[in-house]
């Protein structure tokens, strides 16, 4: 069937490269002037611009059409390198705009045929990067009446090869998008897969799903290079585009991962052989997508141990110290062992010099690894541990967004909070340069743990953090944030969902609250937040919650509630405590006193939070 359509395409007879103004007689409604990029005498890339750019473009273009056709078995990739079309409405319908029509069968269009987006503003309101999901893409460029003197639009395309974006699995029969991907001797133990038409974006109201299998004693290994659902921050409670990974072989299982948002970098380890992933989207709006890569692997080859018969036995842990550097190292699996204990060389005693070992933690599932230390003393050069690159010191590494980020360094002798991962994966490095016989080192116990530290409440398995409280169950209690009171992973959502009798209603008071953000605690400022609602959709009574704040109150309306909790992937805090009180709706209807309501802030308390928000990252890095 791909001969068949090869021989439809007709390759034009006007092969205008590099933006050269031809009014042409494709099949286009009246009064569009088109201007054809195609693929000819192997000519794989060019630039095309706006009329007249970088000098303002005039007013009244009606239609013109930018086409770009690439071979059969290719798809067309635009990227802007600048973006300046006059914006005179919000959704770019009216003035000058640019429209994007990615999903095309044949090569031409007319005012009938659905366009996937709508450009106008500047370069910061655009994609930088647009692919077609077929071998055309085509732009509409319009400008309205008025002149706006903006300069318009340059940009490079070329062509790719669609295989580059093919899913490695099995496509299961009259299905669009469920996949199956076994591991035996005659598979690949390793590839790729991608949500439908990725690069492009996807389809609207669909379910794909992704079923990997692999042997008795091996795992599937997911790395998910680049997750573009929809932008912003959003709970991923509320979105309708989401991609959820379950540890098993069916939605049933407990969910170990949900993404929805933008997200680069997350990585995943089955606990057993088998891993589901579904991707649900019914926005309106798709974004790109996903691609992701698998890897079966052997069970025990998920040590991180360079040498995995020196595994750790459960208990004390002592690196085997050599003379050299880093010939102390140990890698620990929740395989082996779900907790212990691991200390400095030669602990209690003096640490020698010039020493590196490294601690390396890999969990499963959706294992998180906690360190909480003990006792933590090492040597200071004069007495300062403000910074730790000169002293003797302890860094916390975690993988986020694809690289390996130091999260903290330890020196001196406060015994640091405890430190958890944002994933299966955690890293500590210790480093010493000296040796005092004043000096013990570090003694830390660590633990894989599936409910992120948080002790209260019910954990619910179709979330990988959520937590219920049940008033039928306990009347009052407390609850915190993941690995309180020490520093909350990163890219982390927890729910807490109250459910108090059909008489009641819950009230919740925060002890202690430090979530990195600045109001209105939104992506734009990089905030965590934490949120409020009387439903499980977003509740416009309440602002976010971010910053450090004195005690506060917040009471439900009803019976039900629920706090969500969501971290970035940036800048920590050390969380929340609260208590939580089932109350009788009648006394609930009292005002509490300092219900705190953000709008009330003034500016003190502004600058307030953003001198701690400098100062935490001054701590930090
Ligand atoms: C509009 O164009 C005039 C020259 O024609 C120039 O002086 C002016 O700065 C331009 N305004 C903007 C907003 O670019
Ligand atoms: C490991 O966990 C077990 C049971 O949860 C507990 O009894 C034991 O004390 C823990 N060991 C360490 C070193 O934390
Ligand atoms: C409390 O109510 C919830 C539903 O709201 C129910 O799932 C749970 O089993 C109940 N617990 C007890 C102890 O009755
Ligand atoms: C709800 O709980 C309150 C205690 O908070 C209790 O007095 C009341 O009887 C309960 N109502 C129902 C309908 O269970
Ligand atoms: C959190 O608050 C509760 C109730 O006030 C308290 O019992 C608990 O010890 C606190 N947790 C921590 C780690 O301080
Ligand atoms: C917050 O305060 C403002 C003005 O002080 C008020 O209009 C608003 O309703 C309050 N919001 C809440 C959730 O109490």
């Amino acid at each position: 069937m791909h001969n068949d359509n090869a021989m439809k395409v007709p390759l034009y007879v006007l092969l205008v490269i590099e933006s050269t103004l031809i009014a042409a007689g494709v099949a286009v409604h009246p009064g569009c002037e088109c201007i054809v990029f195609s693929k000819v005498h192997g000519k794989e890339k060019g630039s095309f611009k706006s009329p007249d750019f970088p000098k303002p473009y005039a007013s009244n273009i009606d239609c013109l059409l930018y086409t770009f056709v690439g071979d059969e078995d290719e798809i067309v990739e635009l990227a802007f390198t600048d973006f300046d079309v006059h914006k005179t409405a919000d959704d770019c319908i009216s003035g000058d705009y640019l429209k994007v029509f990615m999903h095309l069968e044949g090569h031409s269009v007319n005012e009938y045929t659905p366009w996937e987006s709508v450009l106008c503003g500047g370069y910061a309101d655009i994609p930088a990067v647009i692919y077609s999901s077929g071998s055309v893409l085509v732009l509409a460029f319009h400008s309205g009446a008025r002149t706006a003197n903006a300069s318009g639009f340059l940009g490079t395309f070329r062509f790719l090869q669609k295989k580059l974006f093919r899913t490695d699995g099995w496509k299961l029969p009259s299905t669009s998008c469920d996949y199956e991907f076994y591991s035996s001797d005659h598979s690949l133990l390793q590839g790729k897969f991608y949500s439908p038409r990725f690069p492009s974006s996807y389809p609207t109201n669909i379910r794909c799903t992704y079923k990997f299998q692999a042997r008795y004693k091996e795992r599937v290994r997911i790395l998910f290079e680049e997750v573009a659902l929809q932008k912003g921050d959003i709970s991923c409670l509320n979105r309708a585009d989401i991609v959820r990974v379950f540890d098993g072989s069916a939605s049933a299982d407990p969910s170990i991962r949900i993404l929805c948002n933008e997200n680069s970098g997350a990585e995943i380890l089955s606990s057993g052989p088998d891993l589901f992933i579904e991707f649900i989207a019914n926005s309106d709006r798709p974004g790109r997508g996903f691609k992701g890569k698998y890897q079966f692997q052997r069970s025990d080859s998920t040590a991180v141990a360079r040498n995995p018969g020196e595994l750790p036995p459960s208990t004390e842990t002592e690196p085997n110290v050599r003379e050299t550097r880093s010939s102390c190292d140990v890698a620990i699996s929740s395989d082996s062992s779900r907790n212990g204990s691991i200390t400095s060389p030669s602990y209690p005693s003096p640490y020698p010099a010039k020493t590196t070992c490294t601690y390396e933690f890999q969990g499963r599932g959706k294992e998180r690894v906690q360190v909480a230390f003990h006792d933590f003393n090492l040597y200071v050069p004069n007495g300062n541990s403000k910074n730790c690159d000169d002293a003797d010191s302890l860094g916390v590494y975690i993988h986020i967004d694809g690289r390996i980020e130091k999260i903290d360094s330890f020196c001196g002798a406060v015994t640091p909070k405890p430190v958890m991962s944002n994933g299966p994966r955690l890293k500590l490095e210790f480093q010493s340069f000296h040796t005092s016989r004043y000096s013990r080192g570090f003694k830390a116990t660590y633990a894989f743990m599936e409910n992120f530290g948080i002790r209260t409440g019910n954990q619910l398995s179709i979330y990988p953090c959520a937590f219920e409280f049940n008033s039928n169950e306990s009347k009052e209690g407390h609850f915190s944030s993941p690995n309180y009171p020490g520093y909350y992973p990163r890219d982390t959502e927890c729910h807490y969902f109250f459910n108090g009798n059909l008489s009641e209603k819950v009230r919740l008071h925060f002890d202690y609250f430090d979530v990195e953000g600045v109001l209105p605690c939104d992506a734009v400022s990089a905030s965590d937040y934490v949120e409020f609602s009387n439903y499980v959709t977003k509740d416009k009574k309440f602002s976010r919650y971010c910053g450090q704040l004195k005690e506060f109150d917040v009471e439900s309306d009803r019976q039900y509630f629920r706090v969500t909790f969501r971290s970035n992937d940036r800048l920590d805090g050390t969380g929340f405590n609260a208590t939580y009180r089932f109350v009788m709706g009648k006394e609930g209807r009292k005002k509490p006193a300092n219900v705190l309501n953000s709008s009330n802030w003034d500016r003190g308390t502004c600058l307030w939070i953003l001198l701690c928000v400098i100062s935490m990252t001054k701590i930090s890095t």
